[in-house]
């Protein structure tokens, strides 16, 4: 889909864990960034047309055997170049400078001395930066000039004023560099000189132009899940076209509790569109009768998705455009090649083959999670639905384990709900990035009133993280799990034991199929 043209600034990508925020944070700045591996051609790069380049951090040596590198050509372009991390040694040593191995690993909050330079305006001589390095710059390339001294690192930033280019040994976009925003804005707006004209409210009027410009009086179909990237994009399709729109929401019986209804009262009303919920669930819990093993049920599940989908199609009829609610973390290519699959994800990936369609649109493509949240704020999504939490495609059959009844299915929706009305109840729901409660398939001996009981195990699982790669269990004030643990025995039939799930990931995964 046509993108208005706004200024570009390219994020070379050499792997490093912080180089999709190096992206958010230039859009933070209203200037509007894209990522793309770091050794992309030069008609690549040129094609973007970038008035500024930033070269990431990465997890190799310079001189290490295939040790990632750019086309030398991107310094003939004549637009700025910021290097950080692994991006100034790279720019040192392929502008004729070197790099040597520190005798210490330099890493954590550090205290630097700054020089004047553009890239440093306005902020004080001495400042704390976050490091996380070995190599440093030893000797510059000609032009250049150290920027940036620390304790144990001569060259902690470089600087050729007359070709604009600069790099920084630390880290300016990660929080824990006091004054890492400014030098970037610095880097942005008086190295680049640029005007700053991308934000949210322009996006969605460029958006709703573009979408209505191609989908003309064609029809769109999309599937709705409810989650946050396909529910913003129904939200922005219905203000671009309105009835042209036909969203469909299967119910695969394996939802949270009242979840439908919530989703149905988000759109309904308010949102002008054909809005279609179809109850699927027998297909569902029928094709899952008896199937324990983890893969298997995904599969299922993944296959009843579609089977569902080319019911639903039959019905609607033809459609011009298929709506998909990507966003840029799913299309981004990382410069650090592609993780082992742990497990299936299901997507709606198999939606192309069985629906007759013209072309797909993806118009949250160039958003990056935060963003797709303030976008729905923008088009009057409630709080609670753009920061809800992620929940797996497959639903609750991965946090059944063993086989699924319809029975096993409405405790753990109750147990379930009560965990969650908990933490939210305490105010944690935005400290914790996702909670539920999972229905093991263990029974146990407990005791209510004088009887003995026999019955199910509920575990809690709650996990702190940033990117859902690496988890940490979230430390949940005893006083809340007592809460919850209280209800759920007293209050959901055949539960009479909960545990609290204290695994990190890894090696644990946070869902518990
Ligand atoms: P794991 O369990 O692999 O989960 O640590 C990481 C994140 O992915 C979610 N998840 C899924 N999301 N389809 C999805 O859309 C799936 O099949 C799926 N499986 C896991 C999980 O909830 C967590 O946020």
């Amino acid at each position: 889909m046509a993108r208005a043209k706004h200024q570009t600034v390219l994020v070379l990508d050499f792997g490093g864990q912080y180089n999709q925020l190096i992206a958010r944070r230039v859009r933070d700045e209203g200037v509007y960034a894209e990522l793309i591996p770091g050794d992309s051609s030069i008609e690549r790069i040129r094609a973007k047309e970038p008035v500024g380049l930033i070269l990431t951090g990465g997890p190799n040596s310079v001189y290490a055997d295939g040790a990632p590198r750019c086309t030398p050509e991107i310094f003939e372009m004549g637009i700025p170049v910021l290097g950080i991390c692994y991006g100034m040694q790279l720019m040192t040593v392929m502008l004729g400078g070197s790099v040597r191995s520190a005798q210490t690993k330099e890493y954590g909050k550090t205290d630097v001395e700054l020089r004047d330079c553009a890239l440093f305006d306005g902020i004080d001589r001495s400042t704390v930066c976050w490091m996380s390095h070995t190599d440093q710059a030893d000797k510059l390339p000609e032009g250049f000039s150290a920027a940036a001294t620390t304790a144990t690192c001569p060259i902690a930033a470089i600087a050729d004023e007359g070709r604009r280019f600069y790099g920084v040994q630390f880290h300016p976009e990660v929080q824990h560099t006091a004054r890492g925003q400014e030098m970037l804005r610095n880097f942005l707006y008086k190295v680049c000189k640029l005007d700053g004209d991308w934000s949210m409210p322009q996006f969605v009027q460029e958006t709703i132009e573009a979408l209505r410009e191609k989908v003309g009086k064609g029809r769109v179909l999309l599937a709705l899940s409810g989650g946050v990237d396909s529910s913003v994009c129904a939200a922005l399709l219905s203000r671009a076209v309105g009835r042209q729109l036909t969203c469909v929401f299967l119910d695969i019986g394996l939802m949270r509790k009242n979840e439908p209804e919530q989703v149905r009262a988000m759109f309904e009303g308010k949102f002008d569109m054909d809005l279609r919920f179809l109850d699927e669930s027998e297909h569902f819990l029928t094709a899952l009768a008896g199937v324990t093993d983890p893969e298997r049920k995904r599969k299922i599940i993944g296959e009843q998705f579609i089977r569902a989908f080319e019911r639903a199609a039959k019905e609607i009829g033809k459609v011009e455009f298929l709506a998909q609610g990507t966003i840029y973390p799913d299309v981004v290519e990382s410069g650090a090649g592609q993780a082992a699959t742990i497990k299936s994800h299901h997507n709606v990936g198999g939606l192309p083959d069985v629906i007759d369609f013209q072309e797909i649109l993806e118009p949250l493509r160039s958003l990056f999670k935060d963003e797709v949240r303030r976008l729905g704020l923008e088009l009057g999504l409630p709080e609670n639905m753009v920061w809800r939490q992620p929940f797996p495609g497959p639903g609750l059959a991965v946090r059944i384990i063993g086989d699924i009844t319809r029975e096993k299915v409405e405790i753990l929706k109750d147990a379930d709900a009560i965990f969650r009305e908990e933490i939210d109840k305490a105010g944690l729901n935005r400290d914790i990035n996702q909670y539920f409660a999972v229905l093991t398939n263990m029974r146990s001996v407990g005791v209510m009133g004088d009887e003995r009981t026999y019955d199910f195990t509920v575990a809690l699982r709650a996990v702190c993280t940033v990117d859902f790669m690496t988890v940490d269990w979230a430390r949940i004030p005893y006083d809340v799990l007592a809460r919850a643990s209280a209800r759920i025995v007293n209050e959901v039939r055949s539960v009479n034991r909960v545990v609290y799930d204290i695994t990190t990931k890894p090696p644990a995964t946070i869902e518990w199929e």
